[in-house]
C-alpha cells in the first residue's frame, strides 16, 4: 500500500487553521483518478483541539480539498447524466451534504440506514436494513456515498442488494478506506483517503453516537475508547 504524506492529509505540526470556505470552479483540481489518493495519510502527532482525540488524521482543509477533487471527477464521468446519490446514514451525512453541493451534474438524493456496529469498534459483519430507499432505482445511475470502508462487509452486502434492484449502474464514492482491514474484494470507484486501521471519528463518524459533528477526522485517546 502506498502511503500519502501527512501534508496531503492536511496535517501540520500546529493545530489546523480556521476554515475559510473556498469556492472552487467545477471541473478543477481533478485528475479523474478512480482510486482516490495513492495511499494513506499516516498518523502524525498533531495538536488536537478536542480533549478526547489523540490526533487528527485528516484536517478540515484536506477534507474540503478532497471533496472538491472527488466532485470534479464524478462531474466529468457522469457528464450529461442524472445520478441518484444514495447516502448511507448516519455516517455519510457530512460527505453527502458537501459532495452533493460540490457536484454540478444533475443529482437526486436518497438515504438508507443499515446496521453497523453500535458502540463497539470492530465490524460484526451483520447487516440489516434500518431504513430503505423511498423509491425504485430501476434504470437509474446510482452512486453510493459512504463515509468509511473498514472490513468492506457492509458495502459488499449493500452493493449486492442495490444491484438486484436493476439500476443502470451502481458505483461507490467513499471518503475513507482502511485497506489493511478489508476482508472482501470491493470495486470502489472513488476513494478519498486511505487511512490506517485505527478507529476514527469526526465528519459524520461516531463513537457511541458522539463526535459526528467534528469538522475533521481523528483518533480517540485510549482512555475514551476504554471508557466507551
Ligand atoms: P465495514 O462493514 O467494516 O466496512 O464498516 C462499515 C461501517 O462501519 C461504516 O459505514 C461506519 O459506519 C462504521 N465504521 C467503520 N470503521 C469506523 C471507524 O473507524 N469509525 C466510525 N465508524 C466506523
Amino acid at each position: 500500500m502506498n502511503l500519502v504524506s501527512p501534508e496531503a492529509a492536511g496535517i501540520h505540526t500546529t493545530a489546523p487553521e480556521a476554515a475559510t470556505p473556498a469556492p472552487v470552479p467545477p471541473g478543477q483540481g481533478s485528475e479523474h483518478g478512480h482510486q482516490g489518493l495513492p495511499g494513506a495519510p499516516s498518523p502524525a502527532p498533531t495538536a488536537s483541539p478536542h480533549p478526547d482525540l489523540a490526533e487528527i488524521l485528516v484536517t478540515e482543509e484536506a477534507l474540503r480539498a478532497k471533496i472538491t477533487e472527488l466532485a470534479a471527477a464524478i462531474d466529468a464521468d457522469y457528464a450529461g447524466q442524472e445520478v441518484l446519490l444514495v447516502g448511507v446514514l448516519k455516517g455519510a451525512v457530512m460527505v453527502m451534504a458537501d459532495l452533493a453541493r460540490a457536484l454540478t451534474i444533475s443529482t437526486t438524493l436518497e438515504f438508507m440506514a443499515v446496521s453497523s456496529y453500535g458502540s463497539s469498534t470492530s465490524s460484526s459483519g451483520v447487516v440489516r436494513i434500518l431504513k430503505d430507499l423511498d423509491r425504485s432505482i430501476e434504470g437509474r445511475h446510482v452512486l453510493v456515498v459512504e463515509d468509511i470502508i473498514d472490513s468492506g462487509l457492509t458495502l459488499s452486502w449493500l452493493m449486492r442488494n442495490l444491484g438486484s434492484r436493476h439500476p443502470a449502474s451502481v458505483e461507490v464514492v467513499a471518503l475513507l478506506r482502511k485497506p489493511e482491514a478489508l476482508r472482501v474484494d470491493l470495486d470502489v470507484r472513488y476513494v478519498g483517503f486511505d487511512i490506517p486501521s485505527a478507529f476514527v471519528v469526526g465528519y459524520g463518524l461516531d463513537f457511541a453516537e458522539r463526535y459526528r459533528t467534528l469538522p475533521y477526522v481523528g483518533t480517540l485517546t485510549p482512555e475514551v475508547i476504554a471508557a466507551g
